[in-house]
Formats: structure tokens, sequence, C-alpha cells
């Protein structure tokens, strides 16, 4: 008889930020006149820059022409791009790490939920807590959490590592050993950098305990401290500890064309397996490539012009981030992140719950967030909103949210 995998059953709920989009979809059909603000989800509201929009029309022309016309792309991603990456995101910051460790994909949101899928079953995983979700579903899915309480929405066979106002959202080193730990910076939900020195100690302790660290750097380009690292390789003997992931998303705004990559280092080894050829063979297998238009895209991301052009954008939407952190500051909220992230992470008022908040905020300023108990326990009583939106609705929505 033919079964279902019993671990999808064990999920409880919906996917975040499917649940908020039925919940705001809900309220908009019940309230057509309602003027709805959406600063939850981060999406990018920007149009793709100059740059890329010039080279994603040359490849289709390209792709008109028999002789220059490409079918399959290389299941690693085309050396042109590659070769942009590496000396750009890298070889410029003094990390070592060469093309054929970067492994082109569709974006981060994939290869940080597949790479669990090279890691032995009983692996024991670490997130911080709140923590974007898809680190913890994604391993959900694989059987490697154990029994979910839901009383405390934690899962038994995961370490948390809470990240509140009382540590400064740094998360402590773990009592338990784990083999796998989930690190985001800037950190996605709560917009808070690491240091350098910070970053180092994670590496160090990765190396004592043989554990290999996943991190996400997803929004590095919205750094704004010249002293925060941009990537782990930055730090001394992650070579020997670390993947990375990166996204062309939030940086190029690439959101709905989908590109990102993931780096592993060809000395990374998991129990003296190099880990390397196991992503490049479950890529081989279970990819095809990012298709020959975006990867042009990517690469023209990092073009003179193209460079600059980001620059501008970031510094858009950094600018909403300064504008909704300064103002929710001068209203009285208690207010985190936003400087060296596109997210403010904000204590909910009065004590309210986080999705309490979230209903309030919905219906009677009609703007959305991101309720923070959503990331995790310790998001309770917090809330996150994105500084993807546009200028105009970042305004709207801070004159709402003072009229509360
Ligand atoms: C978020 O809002 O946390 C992200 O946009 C979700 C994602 O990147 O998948």
């Amino acid at each position: 008889m033919v079964t279902v995998n019993e671990n999808y059953l064990k999920l409880p709920g919906n996917y975040l930020f499917s649940t908020i989009a039925k919940k705001v979809n809900e309220y908009a059909s019940n309230n057509p006149d309602a003027n709805i603000i959406r600063l939850g989800i981060g999406d990018v509201t920007e149009p793709i820059i100059p740059s890329v929009i010039e080279a994603l029309h040359k490849a289709v022309d390209e792709m008109a022409v028999k002789e220059t016309f490409r079918g399959y792309a290389p299941d690693l991603g085309y050396d042109f791009l590659r070769n942009a990456i590496s000396e750009n995101d890298y070889k410029s910051r003094g990390c070592d790490i060469n093309p054929d460790e970067i492994f082109v994909s569709d974006g981060a949101k994939s290869d940080c939920s597949n790479i669990q899928e090279i890691f032995g079953a009983d692996s024991k995983i670490a997130v911080c807590d709140p923590v974007y979700p898809v680190y913890v579903d994604s391993n959900v899915m694989a059987g490697r959490t154990g029994t979910y309480n839901p009383d405390t929405t934690m899962w038994s066979n995961v370490i948390y590592m809470p990240c509140t106002s009382d540590n400064n959202f740094t998360p402590e080193l773990p009592k338990e050993t784990p083999d796998l730990i989930y690190l985001c910076y800037p950190n996605n939900p709560t917009g808070t950098g690491i240091s350098k020195e910070n970053l180092q100690k994670w590496v160090d302790y990765a190396l004592k305990v043989g554990a290999i660290i996943l991190y996400d750097a997803a929004y590095e380009a919205y750094i704004t401290d010249a002293t925060m690292p941009h990537s782990i390789y930055e730090c001394e003997g992650a070579l020997d500890c670390a993947i990375e992931f990166r996204s062309f998303s939030k940086n190029a705004g690439f959101t709905g064309m989908r590109l990102g990559f993931t780096v592993i280092p060809k000395r990374l080894k998991a129990s003296g397996e190099a880990v390397h050829p196991l992503w490049a063979r479950r890529h081989g297998t279970k990819y095809n490539g990012a298709p020959y238009i975006v990867q042009r895209a990517g690469e023209a991301v990092y073009s003179e012009s193209g460079k600059a052009e980001i620059k501008a954008q970031v510094a858009k939407y950094m600018s909403n981030a300064t504008y909704l952190r300064n103002e929710l500051i001068a209203a009285g909220y208690e207010v985190y992140g936003g400087v060296n992230a596109p997210y403010i992470w904000m204590k909910t008022p009065d004590g309210l719950g986080s999705w309490e908040f979230f209903d309030l905020l919905l219906k009677t300023a009609n703007v959305v967030g991101t309720p923070g108990v959503g990331f995790g326990p310790s998001g309770e009583n917090y809330f996150r909103l994105t500084a993807f939106g546009t200028y105009e609705n970042s305004v709207e929505a801070i004159k709402r949210i003072k009229n509360l």
C-alpha cells in the first residue's frame, strides 16, 4: 500500500508566509475597499536595474539565433557567472573561494532547505530562535527533528539558541554539541548583524567540536558597518567548517527571476568525507541549472554599471529601514535591526502577542507585518516589518501605526 512521508504530517500548520498570505487575502476579500500596505514577506518592490535588463535582452536575443542558442546549462553553473562571483564576492575580500567551489542555483531558499539531505539522518541541528522557518521545516521533512511539542512549539531533537533583547540577539554557544549549525547574518528576522570577532568564535567552536556551519548570507549587501564580515570565509578556518548560501533576490531584486548560489570549499569534510562532491552529485542528479538568460542577468550585477546601480537600489531600501526605525522609536516603540539589514524587529506594544498585534495592525491600520512568534518561540511579543516596500508605503504605514 502506498504511504506518505509521515514526517510531512508532523509539520504544524502551513509555511509562515503562506499562512500570512491566506489571512491577508481573506481580510482583503471581506474588505474590498481596504488599502492594504504589505510589509510582511521580504519581497522587493524596485524594478530590476538597467544593466541587468540590458543583459537579459541580449541573452534573449542570443536564444533566437542558432549559433548562440543554449540548451541545458552546465549543472553547476556557467563559468562566466562563477568567475564573476569568485572575483567580486570572495577574492576581493581576501576569501580564497575558487569558481569551482561555487554552485549556481535558483535561489538560497532551495539550497538552504536541500543542503541537509547530504548529511546523516541522525545529525543534530542547532538553530537561532527566532529563525527563518525553512531551516527547521526542511529538517522536519527529513525526519531529523524528533517530536513536536505544541505547547512550547519546539522540536525535541533541535537545539534552540534564543536570541532576544536580553542577549542583544546574539546566540550563545550551545551547551549540547550540534552537528549542523544554521546561522544567518545579517539576520532574518531580527535585522541584526554580527561582528567578525563574534563570527570567528562560531568558526572556532565548529572546528573544535567538528560541526559544520550552514551560513546564510542572503542579506550581506545591506551591511552598512564597514567592519562587519560579508562572508563567513573572512574568518580564519572557515574553509574547513562552513558552507555559505547567497542570493540575488534581495541584493539585486531577483525574487521573481530566481538566482542564488552555494559555496562549498573543496577541503570541507564531514567525518572524513569531502562534502563538495556530494553536493555536486546531488545538484547533477536533481537540478538542471539556472536558465542561461538569468545567469547572464546575474553576471551583469557584477559589471561596473551594475554595481553602481545595485548600490543605489540597496541604499533606497536602507533609507526606508532608517525611516521606519527612527519613526517607530520616536513613537515610543522598542525597535531593533534596520541598520545592517532590511528588517525592523520591534517589540509589540502593551505586551500584545505577536499574532494579536498582527491582527490589530491588519484590521485597524490595514498594514501587514510578520508576527515574531512565527519564527520561533523566542519571537513572541516581537514583530517584523520589511524595508522592501516603497518609500510612500513606508510613510503611510508609519502614519497609520502612529494612529493606532
Ligand atoms: C522573508 O520575508 O523572510 C523572506 O523573504 C522569505 C524568503 O526569502 O523566502
